[in-house]
């Protein structure tokens, strides 16, 4: 097993850049089924989910290869498959979006249940629904999901709640039915907006994705591109209040400012500074951290993949925070890692009392999720002390490299496998 070790106490400095976007990155590697052809994809993100979604599409016969760190060639031409397996759909949630793309490509398509973060109950329901309305039949046995359709028809969708899966499988789907699909009360994040420009630069005819209703014109043929992911709007807040945690100068580069923006302005009204550039932010604190009452929403609101994060800066804070989380049922099985660490947060289903308490204190926990485990390597970075994480692979899913990251502006950590793992493996 690895783990990370922290020696806390350290203000953050410097500048770090951010990677392309987990989350669009996920979106975009299917889709390039949906269409043969040679594509190029720059500034993917390395990270476990992103080779995980490799791994499948090989499976599934497209041939990947690497141009440089962050730019990969995909030949969707061949490919022989529209299985995607159990081992490979159940590390990761993203794997559902094979069932838009295949069905789009193949008019059939069977994928394993996805796996991902546990936060709660993730039902796909409205991917169902969706996906039904398109003329799909869809069945699910024995774990897997079957969905089939010798020609899929355009349609007029209102999805029940907000969801980005839901938005993005249907958009997969859809870029290939016949005639006029409309997507009502869809999400309407970052990412979204990315995939979007994806696909229409591949041939596809959608309109308004980034407001509540996307239209997407069928199309006959689609065809390979190249394609620039853009940057990880969670990266980057990340280590935005990583910086105001520790009392940072910190300058994040290779970021769309305006995507950030109500992270930005919740941790101003925490007590930090941030200036926008261009493409950068810089974020420094010196006064003390002010007590706020945050709630997670759909974009643009404020994320939940920010919450366990500015939950760690308010238990610093001089006074009481409610965080109130608007998304998931069970996003807080972190906390009681952070009360080992010292932290005072009383939860009550979707709502967390944070009492401020004067300083956190090192401690070894557990990541239970990615960002459960960016918080809780943002709390070692502010104890002091020397602070164990373990079950990181949950933080190597989503933050590529994120030690020589932390590493460069000037974070004592390390990377180490534990001694019962080696004798483990010895045995
Ligand atoms: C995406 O998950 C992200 N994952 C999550 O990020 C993120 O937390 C979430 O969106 C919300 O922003 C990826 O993009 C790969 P949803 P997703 O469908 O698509 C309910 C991270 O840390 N719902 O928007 O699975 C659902 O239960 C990860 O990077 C239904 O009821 O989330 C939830 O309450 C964790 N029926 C809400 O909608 C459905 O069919 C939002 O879920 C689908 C969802």
């Amino acid at each position: 097993m690895e783990k990370y070790v922290i020696s806390g106490g350290k203000p953050l400095k410097g500048d770090v850049t951010i990677s392309g976007a987990k989350n669009a990155a996920v979106a975009i590697l299917p889709a390039t089924l949906l269409a043969g052809g040679r594509y190029v994809i720059e500034n993917i993100p390395n990270i476990r989910d992103v080779t995980i979604s490799l791994k499948i599409l090989r499976e599934l016969g497209a041939s990947v290869r690497m141009l440089d760190r962050s730019t990969v060639q995909i030949d969707s031409t061949h490919i022989h498959d529209s299985f995607v397996s159990y081992e490979l759909a159940r590390q990761m949630r993203a794997s559902y979006y094979f069932l838009g793309a295949l069905l789009g490509r193949f008019g059939r398509a069977s994928v394993s249940m996805p796996g991902g973060c546990d936060l709660g109950a993730r039902p796909i329901d409205q991917h169902i629904k969706g996906l039904e309305a398109l003329g799909a039949e869809i069945s699910i046995d024995h774990g897997v999901v079957n969905a089939g359709c010798t020609q899929m028809v355009g349609s007029h969708i209102y999805f029940d709640g907000v969801s980005v899966g839901a938005t993005i499988n249907l958009m997969l789907a859809a870029v290939k039915s016949k005639g006029l699909t409309i997507l009502e009360n869809v999400a309407k994040e970052p990412h979204v907006v990315d995939l979007a420009n994806f696909l229409n630069s591949m041939g596809a005819d959608i309109r308004g994705a980034g407001t509540d209703v996307i239209k997407i014109h069928g199309v006959d043929l689609l065809h390979a591109t190249s394609y620039s992911i853009i940057p990880d709007q969670i990266e980057a807040g990340t280590y935005m209040i990583a910086a105001a945690a520790t009392c940072g100068d910190v300058t994040i580069r290779n970021v769309i400012p305006k995507h950030l923006e109500s992270i930005t302005q919740k941790l101003i009204k925490a007590g930090a500074q941030v200036d926008e550039y261009d493409d950068a932010v810089h974020v420094t604190r010196t006064g003390p951290v002010n007590k706020i009452n945050v709630k997670t929403l759909p974009h643009p609101g404020f994320p939940t993949d920010m919450q366990p994060q500015m939950t760690v800066l308010l238990t610093l804070a001089e006074g009481t925070s409610i965080v109130t989380e608007g998304i998931w049922d069970n996003r807080f099985r972190y906390v009681d890692e952070l009360c080992r660490m010292g932290a005072n947060i009383q939860v009550d289903g979707t709502v967390a009392v944070v009492e401020g308490v004067q300083e956190l204190k090192a401690a070894p926990v557990r990541a239970t999720d990615l960002r459960a485990g960016a918080a809780l390597l943002i709390a070692a970075l502010v104890a002091e002390g020397t602070s164990e994480i373990e079950d990181i692979y949950h933080l190597e899913r989503g933050y590529e490299d994120i030690c020589g990251k932390m590493r460069l502006l000037g974070a004592s950590i390390k990377k180490v496998v534990t001694a019962d793992n080696e004798l483990a493996k010895a045995l």
